[in-house]
């Protein structure tokens, strides 16, 4: 099992390196910040279909290890919608400021803070995007089994129902940016849709089986 765990943490770090290495040998497009942009938020996406994917997997073939690989999984999807968030204020924000003081000054940190606050509130897909990355923060947060500890299993497992919500917002925020083939968006919708799905059907039969079992 250790093992295991050590080759899905480095298949998991190993979009990031592919970039870094394909952004250092020049292996990128003719628009390398936009291409890691991109690819980050795309593994962001697939790396919430992964983590909402091991339950139902887990119910489905019984194999109750799996359950160590979901907090791996939603820690890389925390990890790489980081990526993403910054790679986005260096590329969209910072990029397209004036820094009359010089890039090491207070005034450039205002600057940028405030550029990025007022985007967040003026595109809908940003608005989105960053509703999204927020809810991962408390996920990632409580992740350790201190925290788990600390807040109790029924009150941590209520608090990260909240990945649903940022599958939901991960999605809606890829269909709103994309400008006219939605095919990419609808395909994780359909994921995310079915994964969601899943857990509410198997939450029904649990409670119908309890009710039964009660008569
Ligand atoms: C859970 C959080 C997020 C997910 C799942 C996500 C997902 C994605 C995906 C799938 C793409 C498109 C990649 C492609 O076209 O190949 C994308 C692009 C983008 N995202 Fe996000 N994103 C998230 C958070 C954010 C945040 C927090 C921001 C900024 C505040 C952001 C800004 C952008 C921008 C600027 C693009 C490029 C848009 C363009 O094509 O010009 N995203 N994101």
């Amino acid at each position: 099992m250790p093992a295991l765990r050590v080759l899905a943490f480095l298949l998991s770090l190993g979009p990031a390196l592919w970039l870094v290495w394909a952004a250092l040998t020049g292996n990128l497009s003719a628009n390398p910040l936009s291409d890691i942009t991109n690819e980050t938020g795309v593994w962001t996406l697939r790396f919430l279909c992964i983590t909402l994917a091991v339950t139902p997997l887990r119910r489905l073939t019984g194999w109750n290890g799996l359950i160590r690989f979901r907090r791996m999984a939603g820690l890389f999807a925390f990890f790489y919608g980081t990526l993403h968030l910054l790679t986005y204020i260096v590329v969209d924000r910072f990029a397209g400021l004036d820094f009359p003081d010089g890039i090491v000054a207070w005034s450039a940190v205002k600057n940028l803070a405030a550029s990025v606050v007022d985007d967040i509130g003026k595109r809908p897909f940003i608005t989105m995007g960053f509703t999204a990355w927020s809810t991962m923060v408390p996920l990632a947060l409580t992740s350790t089994a201190g925290m788990i500890r600390r807040l109790g299993g029924k009150r941590w497992n209520r608090l990260h129902k909240l990945v649903y919500a940022t599958g939901i917002l991960g999605v809606v925020h890829y269909w709103w940016l994309v400008k006219a083939d939605v095919s990419r968006p609808l395909a994780y919708g359909i994921v995310v849709g079915v994964l969601l799905g899943s857990r509410l059907s198997f939450a029904r039969s649990t409670s119908v089986r309890r009710r039964t079992a009660l008569s």
